[in-house]
């Protein structure tokens, strides 16, 4: 596990960009499986599941060539194949990415296989609609001791389908498998996020015919045969709102370029609430502490275009810093707060509870999650030793390490690499007292 000693209380100043969305830049990489050209991916980030992608991509045939220094990715899906299982395993780690093979994989080969899934520890995260999908394509789904296999000996066919919850990676399942299926698709409660749009976007450079209603309503017409696609992703709405959470709990100002407003208005309207300023230019977002204190909000993370569940806990660290009571619902993720424990070690005041607070009731209401948290403040936080829990957990304990007194130990901070692009560095040029162990 690799350790970074933060020496805390120094306001973060200066500019960073981000480049693509991590999670768009891993569903176009393997939209490109779809294709019979050379597909060409720009603005990519040198992250590891851009690596992971790849690799699994490698597996299956695919010749990936990775420009990291200009980000570029090229994917010539030529001679696709058959992989091994055990390699698919191996290779794909913790990612969750095997799941959206799955479509391109039938359609180029006839079977697909998922390996048990990992991902962030944020909730069960099952796959049950992901599979439900596959079915209704006329797949067959197999369990086997070593994961799912998934064969479509009858070929995949469009189906009209209504998902119980606008899941993210259950719509992209739906369109990178309808695409390319016999007749009309439609789908229904779909999941409208940017990056959803982004890879709508790539798959029509590739001749696909996708339609998007304003009622959260996609219908796709199914085509014979996909070619290449060269798009450039849409920046990392993410990472773009985590080092503006960092900016605000550190009391700094940080340029972000390459951020984008449309992308991110919900962010910036609750930014502004909690008193923080931004300003707007055509290359990035300048996001900086007020100077004066910062007011505390209700705030409820959904599905877009409401607040992303990823923004969440960043910002849960800068409301440590705002007077009175915060409530925040979480209402994607059951088990999201897991993160707020290392904070309360730093000093952080907050409680975290199983009702829903601070809105309308959601899933999780009435079941044993603790989805709401309440958070009192301006508490001073104070360093500690913390071990990273997950990607954005994590990210939020290094901001709450740069925000407190003394010196913090953060342990699994490669957990980070997965998806902010040298964050090290960034740190650095943003005037960070960080040592790399
Ligand atoms: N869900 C199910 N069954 C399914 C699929 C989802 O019950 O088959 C539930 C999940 O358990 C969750 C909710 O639906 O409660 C939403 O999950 P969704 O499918 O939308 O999430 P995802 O596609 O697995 C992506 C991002 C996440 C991001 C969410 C929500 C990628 C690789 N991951 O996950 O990003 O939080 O959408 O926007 O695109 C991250 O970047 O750190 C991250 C976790």
């Amino acid at each position: 596990m690799s350790l970074m000693k933060v020496h805390g209380g120094t306001p973060l100043h200066g500019e960073i960009t981000v480049r693509g969305a991590k999670n768009f830049v891993s569903k176009a990489m393997v939209a490109a499986l779809l294709g019979e050209g050379t597909s060409e991916l720009r603005n990519v980030p040198d992250i590891r599941d851009v690596n992971i992608v790849g690799n699994l991509l490698k597996l299956h045939g695919v010749v990936v060539e990775w420009d990291v220094e200009d980000g570029i990715v090229r994917l010539d899906p030529g001679n696709v194949e058959t992989a091994h299982k055990a390699d698919i395993d191996t290779h794909a780690g913790t990612s969750r990415i095997p799941i959206l093979l799955c479509g391109p994989l039938l359609h180029r080969l006839g079977e697909a296989f998922i390996p048990d899934l990992g991902g962030c520890h944020i909730g069960d995260r099952p796959i049950d609609y992901h599979l439900e999908i596959l079915r209704q394509f006329g797949a067959q789904v197999d369990k086997l001791d070593s994961g799912i296999l998934i064969t479509a000996p009858r070929g995949l066919h469009g189906t009209k389908i209504e998902l119980p919850y606008p899941s993210v990676g259950a719509t992209e399942q739906l369109l990178l498998t309808s695409v390319r299926a016999y007749g009309l698709t439609e789908l229904r409660n779909a999941a409208i996020e940017p990056e959803i749009m982004d890879l709508i976007a790539v798959l029509q450079r590739m001749g696909a015919i996708i339609s998007v209603d304003t009622d959260r309503v996609i219908r796709i017409e199914g085509v014979p045969r996909l070619g290449g696609f060269t798009h450039t992703a849409l920046p990392d709405r993410i990472e773009a709102a985590s080092w503006a959470a960092a900016a605000l709990a550190t009391r700094g100002d940080v340029f972000v370029r390459g951020a984008r407003q449309p992308d991110m208005m919900t962010f910036l309207n609750t930014f502004r609430k909690v008193g923080g300023e931004f300003d707007i230019r055509d290359e990035g977002i300048r996001f900086h502490h007020p100077g004066t204190g910062l007011k505390s909000i209700v705030l409820e993370t959904d599905v877009h275009p409401g607040f992303m569940t990823d923004w969440q806990q960043p910002l849960v660290v800068a409301l440590t810093q705002a007077s009175g009571l915060s409530i925040v619902h979480e209402t994607v993720y059951e088990n999201r707060f897991g993160f707020t424990q290392a904070l309360r070690r730093m000093g952080a005041t907050i409680q975290v509870y199983r009702e829903c607070l601070g809105g309308g009731p959601c899933r999780f209401g009435q079941r044993n999650f603790h989805h709401s948290a309440v958070i009192s403040g301006p508490a001073p936080l104070r360093a500690a030793d913390i071990e990273v829990p997950d990607l954005r957990g994590g990210f939020s304990h290094l901001i709450a390490a740069l925000a407190a007194d003394g010196v913090s130990q953060v342990r699994g901070i490669e957990l980070i690499d997965r998806g902010y692009e040298d964050f090290r560095g960034k740190l650095d040029a943003l005037g960070a007292k960080v040592e790399s162990g």
